[in-house]
């Protein structure tokens, strides 16, 4: 795993926070915050936004990777999430992380700016891949 700085750390951490605050979260009132790291450095984040008919929520990890992918970045070095509670990603972003960004450290934080640092892989073993991905 590439070793991430200090600075980048605390500036995806900051990132995932200051998008949190635009978390639409009116039916579980839990705000999540994602931040990714491109390969050229930029930032891009994404917040978690609900929707009456619950299925159509999208978590802040797809939403900060889908806003990267849709500005044209294609390879991604980090990604920080972050909830109140240091929750990980569910299942659903562990599948589009591994698709999109590879294995790359996860930066699981508190809205405190604690954190711990994890690989998709641990996340997610024996990730599914057909031939139709090759
Ligand atoms: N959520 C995320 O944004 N990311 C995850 O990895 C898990 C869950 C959001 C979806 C929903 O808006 C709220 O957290 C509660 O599940």
């Amino acid at each position: 795993m590439q070793k991430l700085s200090e600075e980048i750390i605390k500036k995806l951490i900051n990132a995932a926070l200051e998008v949190r605050k635009h978390s639409y979260n009116p039916y579980s009132k839990f705000g999540v915050g994602a931040a990714i790291l491109t390969d050229n450095d930029t930032i891009i984040s994404g917040t978690n936004i609900e929707n009456v008919s619950f299925g159509l929520t999208i978590c802040a990890e797809r939403c900060a990777i889908f806003n990267a992918i849709s500005q044209g970045y294609k390879h991604f070095k980090a990604l920080a999430v972050i909830t109140e509670d240091g929750s990980t990603p569910c299942g659903a972003c562990r599948q589009v992380i591994k698709e999109l960004c590879g294995n790359i450290p996860i930066i699981i934080a508190k809205t405190d700016k604690s954190y711990r640092i994890v690989e998709i892989n641990e996340l997610l073993p024996q990730a599914f891949n057909t031939h139709v991905a090759q």
